[in-house]
């Protein structure tokens, strides 16, 4: 089969990793993809929001199926785009991808259904959603309603705080169209942590549950980023909570979302709060999770082509979906400065020391060859990811492998997974 990986990041170069395990999988393009993902296809230079582009390109190369990574182009409707010239695609229909691309969609479906007690509000002016703010106190959330590059939620700890992200939205227009309607919700306390599922649209098969780290610092501190780092499973997450989530609440929107008139069908990734009146969710996104990729399908026994291609098909529950029952844990390596400002084209050494241990697997995201070097080229440089039986083992084997790769101003955190080991 010949595959194609829309994306550049570290989910796409472990989702292009995991496909080339297939026996069926002939050939690998990754668009754009990065130094990673041509270790396991061919690098095609297109931009991942030009959807005729990449259409185009896969109708003239025989792909088989392409399976997008970020949510931008499912948002802009690449589903679509590729349906109507019978081009296979795993992901989710424009429609149904706004459960990523509008907080107010999501918000109103799950409380349509039952399925959250999460109180929220929409506005679309300055001066009620501060008096909603100043009537409710804070902490509190606001969120731009749609998609803002990871920059429209503000977790907002004072109501000034949130007045100032208001203002952002409505006034400053830092999010443009994004920010033209601004959803404020409660704020939930409690440990977050991600599942994902595979769904056809009927049936529902989870993936292993993950836990990630968003702030820059350690002891989750500092600015938050795309994520500095991940494990899994999740021991903060008993089974019975995980079924309560995956039968109470993600299968019940995927019924809601056919119910509404835009199935299902994808990747449907749940973020989710474990307060102490149960699980809520925070949020969905309409794919794979980045790093979250990085710890989940290195768990992942089956064949990923085989099941995104029961998945397009309709047929998911043909499948028998197994996991590894390993510890993974993902540190990501970030260039010095980021989320701030940081220097590109710095000479990455140290790989193939760091992947020695068998059990350890190198997953690039900002990454480049330059002249025959493997450069830097973004914030998030690196995914190391390692398996073991124990947390401890994988972290110690994670941590190591890091230690062997170098390049200029090089940083990580350090206490990725050191609540799993302590659990
Ligand atoms: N790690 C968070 C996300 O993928 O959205």
């Amino acid at each position: 089969m010949k595959l194609l990986v829309v994306g550049s990041g570290g989910r796409e170069h472990t989702l292009a990793w995991k496909l080339a395990q297939s026996p069926v999988a002939q050939t690998i393009y990754c668009a754009p993809g990065n130094a990673g993902c041509s270790q396991q296809g061919e690098l095609v230079e297109l931009d991942v929001e030009d959807l005729t582009a990449l259409a185009d390109f896969a109708e003239d190369h025989d792909v088989d199926l392409t399976l997008v990574g970020p949510e931008l182009p499912l948002v802009m409707g690449i589903a679509e785009v590729f349906a109507e010239r019978g081009l296979a695609l795993y992901g989710p229909s424009q429609a149904a991808a706004q459960v990523e691309g509008s907080k107010r969609f999501t918000d109103e479906l799950l409380d349509k259904y039952g399925i959250s007690n999460k109180k929220f509000a929409v506005f679309d002016d300055l001066v009620s959603a501060n008096a909603y703010v100043r009537q409710q106190g804070a902490p509190i959330v606001v969120k731009a309603d749609g998609l803002a590059a990871g920059k429209g939620v503000k977790v907002a700890q004072t109501i000034e705080e949130a007045e100032r992200h208001i203002e952002a939205c409505f006034v400053d227009k830092t999010f443009g169209e994004a920010g033209e309607v601004v959803v404020i919700e409660e704020c939930l306390v409690g440990q977050e942590c991600s599942i994902k599922v595979f769904t056809d649209g009927e049936t529902v098969v989870p993936m292993v549950p993950s836990q990630d780290y968003k702030r820059i610092g350690d002891g989750d501190t500092g600015d938050n980023t795309g994520g500095m780092g991940c494990y899994s499973p999740v021991p903060v997450l008993d089974d019975e909570t995980f079924w309560y989530i995956v039968d109470e609440m993600i299968t019940p929107t995927v019924r809601g979302l056919a119910e509404e008139g835009c199935p299902y069908c994808g990747t449907l990734y749940a973020g989710c709060i474990l307060t102490p009146d149960g699980p809520e969710i925070l949020e969905f996104n309409c794919r794979f999770g980045d790093p979250e990729s990085q710890v989940v399908l290195p768990r992942l026994e089956s064949d990923l082509v085989e099941i995104l291609q029961a998945t397009v098909e309709g047929r998911l529950d043909e499948v028998d979906v197994r996991w590894r029952d390993q510890k993974a844990v993902c540190v990501v390596v970030a260039s010095g400065g980021y989320p701030g400002g940081y220097e590109k084209g710095k000479p990455i050494t140290g790989l193939e020391e760091a992947e020695a241990d068998g059990a350890v697997t190198v997953f690039h995201a900002g990454t480049a060859m330059q002249d025959g070097q493997l450069v830097t080229s973004g914030g998030r440089v690196l995914g190391v990811t390692a398996l073991g039986q124990t947390f401890a083992e994988a972290r110690d084997r994670a941590y190591q492998a890091v230690g062997k790769i170098s390049f200029e101003n090089m940083y990580c955190r350090s206490d990725i997974a050191l609540r799993a080991v302590e659990a």
